[in-house]
């Protein structure tokens, strides 16, 4: 989708965001007085009010500098936030996205509300179409351009472009977690990322022999019962001062999960596609870092595996040896991510002094069942970090809520004959699992482990933006803390 800014509106549908209980704004009047009161009488009769998302269309008639109207309903002005904007933007998208029409401009009061009527139109335009191969002609949207009419079109396209990068961020997570997992594995996914090479991002693969060298046998027995070899991807965007301490992000990156010799049930298992989300979310936000050169350096890790059963497969009851040189009973190879992220965090804090971690993870089945779909389980230690990333969550719609840590949790860790097992009982397991990841984190680190696994992909009722089965959720989230936190 083109998106555009003009001080005036040229296109095949214009539309106009309604106040509720409002009367037509003053945008509208023009084209109302052109039209006999065509709009007006749009406003009337019908159910119509304003009230948020409720939508009038308007057929102009012949030689009308439009096709059709559409007058939005923008609910109260008072409540009108970013989150209601990029709805507006979104739905317009939405009902006109197969029209038949391929231009639509939309009037906004501010440069503000431009930008986020935008990111909505943008984020709500996504498709995940490359598989189709007997879409007829009226199943493809006809809709290719968007425009915002607004006064102060500078201040609008500025306001627009870093919300416009980390949509782009959304849009690469979304297409990572949608991809099929024949198509998207440990080496296809490594290849994705020297993608971004072409924005600035200097990244680098390591495969099974180096990661091996350093120990990381903790990720390494996760993926010997796949044929696909293991991958370690490191994305260095440098956009800070030389020498500056980067910011570290650090993805699971399971790019199929069947559970392993502890097998999953057949039901649904089609969904451990998405169970790399969590290196999709970082490698979605170094890309919105690159597009908009943020000035910060930022680490991406992302630990590519695939957890497959096979004769070379882990088995319940093995001891790995971590990277940190801890060692962990294996009691059940489903429980796989945290085996996967301790690896790859010992690498951050050996390789690099990290000013904060985050890492994000499809992590478990439990933080579903606590938070639902409507936030990502969110466990720190630092109060600054926990509010930091609650309030950037708030900033751009992909919210977390924290919850504890603590050493009485810790303790359900504990094996018969390793340093500690891989998991922690029926209880408190989205917990145990962050207590879990917490063992590999240095003191004084300042960590926070992310649980995606009930926003990373949302089937059924969504927002409006929100548009393809994986969610894309991470990029926005993330480059916004960065620019709030860490940049200037
Ligand atoms: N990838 C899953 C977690 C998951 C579950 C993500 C549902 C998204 C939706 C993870 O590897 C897993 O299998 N976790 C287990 C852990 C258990 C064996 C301790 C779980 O949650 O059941
Ligand atoms: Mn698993
Ligand atoms: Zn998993």
């Amino acid at each position: 989708m083109k998106i555009t800014f003009a001080d005036s509106a040229k296109a095949d549908i214009v539309a106009f965001i309604v106040d509720e209980d409002g009367g037509l704004p003053e945008a509208a009047k023009a084209l109302d007085k052109e039209t006999d009161g065509l709009l007006s009488e749009a406003l009337s009769g019908g159910r119509f009010t304003g009230k948020k998302d409720q939508q009038a269309l308007v057929v102009l008639p012949k030689g009308a500098d439009f096709r059709r109207a559409v007058l939005i309903g923008g609910g109260k002005p008072k409540k009108r936030d970013a989150r209601v904007l990029e709805g507006l933007g979104a739905n317009l998208v939405k009902s006109n996205a197969a029209s038949g029409f391929k231009t639509l401009a939309i009037h906004a009061d501010s440069a503000e509300d431009a930008a986020r009527i935008a990111v909505g139109a943008k984020l709500a335009a996504y498709r995940f179409d490359d598989y189709f191969t007997k879409l007829k002609p009226d199943q493809k949207p006809s809709l290719t351009g968007v425009s915002l009419v607004v006064e102060d079109v500078k201040a609008a396209k500025a306001a627009f472009a870093p919300l416009s990068a980390g949509a782009e961020g959304t849009i690469l997570a979304r297409n990572l977690v949608n991809m099929p997992p024949n198509d998207l594995y440990p080496e296809s996914f490594a290849a994705k990322i020297k993608e971004l090479e072409d924005l600035g991002v200097e990244v680098e693969v390591l495969g099974e022999k180096q990661m091996a060298k350093l120990g990381m046998h903790a990720l390494l027995g996760v993926g010997q019962g796949s044929a696909r070899d293991s991958q370690l991807g490191i994305m260095k965007w440098n956009g800070g001062k030389d020498g500056e301490d980067p910011v570290i992000l650090v993805g699971k990156g399971v790019c199929f999960d069947t559970g392993g010799i502890s097998l999953k049930p057949g039901p649904l298992m089609e969904e451990m596609r998405g169970d790399m989300g969590g290196a999709a979310a970082v490698t979605g936000t170094i890309r919105a870092l690159a597009e908009r050169k943020a000035k910060v350096n930022v680490v991406g890790l992302i630990g590519l595996v695939e957890n497959m059963p096979d004769g070379a497969a882990q088995r319940p009851g093995d001891i790995v040896k971590s990277a940190s040189g801890q060692t962990i009973e294996i009691q059940n190879t489903d429980a796989e991510g945290r085996l996967v992220l301790c690896d790859v965090l010992w690498y951050a804090q050996e390789h690099f002094k990290p000013k904060a971690i985050v890492d994000l993870a499809t992590l478990t089945g439990a933080i579903v069942i606590s938070l639902g779909h409507h936030h990502a389980g969110m466990f720190t230690e630092s109060d600054d970090l926990a509010e930091e990333l609650t309030k950037a969550g708030f900033t751009e719609g992909e919210r977390v809520w924290r919850l504890p840590l603590g050493p009485e949790y810790d303790s359900l860790l504990k094996s018969k004959f390793a340093d500690m097992r891989n998991i922690g009982g029926r209880a408190a397991g989205s917990i145990t699992a962050a207590q879990f990841l917490k063992r590999f984190v240095k003191d004084g680190v300042k960590w926070a482990h992310l649980d995606i696994a009930g926003v990373a992909w949302v089937e059924g009722e969504k927002v409006a933006l929100d548009v393809s089965w994986a969610s894309g959720f991470g990029p926005r989230l993330l480059d916004r803390w960065i620019a709030d936190n860490y940049e200037g």
